[in-house]
């Protein structure tokens, strides 16, 4: 997977930055690392790294027999005719898709609820995909997606359900390049390694991606996962012992997390590993965005809220003795996404596209 990744032009691993006095002062921590997810092959958030792994896996009946992984994906281009994408997505894996897609010179659809802004929609068209608007939430645009697959339309879910699971499963292990990527990092500054992660949550997938590579390296840090109180479906799974499905509307100021049911394939390790998860309205959100751009980084809400989630448990004597972290602990946060652009600068979304 490694050399998939590297096949990508312009692959470079993302920065992890340990520069932030003022974060470990307030939150009387031995260190803060901050892995910034904000320039992915350009696009603002780490989805390529998991769409990409998952579109092999995907497209594993195309595939030409003189193939193989570590050839690179650009080896493709031009080699899939009459293979198209689809995908469901909340904005980021659905931009990640379309970036794929271009790059092998295919069709690909994204299926987006009406609940996702305008200038997100916008991203995913910018990178030449049509963007289909279904009425509802995630999961309405996730069952359109599923519903339009044919023998070469070709689902790239990042979410799962039953008898849908290998191409998320891939989804996963595509991300664990990010996490391999923190660890050398940390090791290469002989920065300790994390007693505390927090990751955002939408289905859950990343976050069981980095449980996943904490317990493989056997290492065994508290995680937390952040998730909009408006869509708090792994907060919601948890409470019941089970997978539920969250009605909507999902909206929330949390662009990328506006889920409403876990992934499959993630609740075990979630199950399993997740230690606490905190849910935040939108202007909790926003706070940590504040605080984001105090400690000068330019990164995204998801990124903000997961950074808003740190500075609740830790400036808290008795949620830190809740979950167990040494006096000075370790931290490392996901910051998932880069600052949207500016609405003034959003394209205009082609009206022709808003059609179901
Ligand atoms: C920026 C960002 N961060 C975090 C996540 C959460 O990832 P997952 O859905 O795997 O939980 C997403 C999901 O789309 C996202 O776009």
């Amino acid at each position: 997977m490694a050399e998939l990744h590297q096949s990508l032009p312009g692959y470079r691993p993302t920065l992890l930055r340990t520069d932030f006095p003022g974060l470990v002062q307030r939150w009387c921590a031995r260190q803060v690392a901050v892995k910034i997810e904000n320039d992915r092959w350009g696009l603002p958030s780490f989805k390529v790294v998991g769409a990409s792994w998952a579109l092999v896996r995907a497209l594993r009946d195309h595939l030409p027999a003189d193939w193989a992984p570590d050839a690179g994906l650009p080896a493709l281009k031009g080699r899939l005719t009459g293979v198209s994408l689809l995908a469901a997505s909340e904005g980021n894996h659905g931009e990640a898709l379309a970036y794929l897609a271009r790059l092998l010179e295919l069709d690909c659809r994204v299926f987006v609820s009406n609940e996702v802004p305008d200038h997100v929609r916008s991203r995913i068209c910018a990178q030449g995909a049509e963007v289909i608007v279904v009425p509802g939430t995630y999961d309405d645009a996730v069952a359109a997606s599923a519903a339009a697959v044919t023998e070469d339309r070709v689902l790239v879910s990042d979410t799962s359900w039953s008898g849908y699971e290998d191409v998320p499963q891939a989804v996963a292990v595509g991300y664990s390049t990010i996490l391999r990527e923190c660890s050398e990092q940390l090791t290469s500054t002989s920065a300790p390694v994390p007693d505390l992660v927090v990751v955002p949550l939408g289905v859950g997938a990343l976050a069981s991606a980095v449980i996943d590579h904490f317990a493989r390296i056997g290492s065994d840090p508290v995680v937390v996962g952040v998730e909009p109180s408006a869509a708090a479906c792994v907060m919601a799974a948890i409470s019941a012992d089970r997978i539920v499905s969250l009605t909507g509307p999902l909206e929330s100021r949390l662009s990328g997390l506006n889920c409403g049911t876990t992934s499959m394939v993630a609740w075990p390790s979630l199950r399993a590993g997740l230690d606490a998860v905190v849910a935040l309205d939108d202007d909790e959100g926003v706070a940590g965005s504040v605080l984001a751009e105090q400690m000068k980084l330019h990164v995204g809400p998801c990124s903000g809220a997961a950074l808003a989630a740190a500075d609740a448990l830790l400036k808290h004597p008795a949620r830190r003795a809740v979950l167990g972290l040494p006096e000075q602990p370790s931290v490392l946060i996901l910051a998932t996404d880069g600052r949207p652009a500016p609405a003034t600068d959003a394209p205009t979304y082609p009206q022709e596209a808003q059609n179901v």
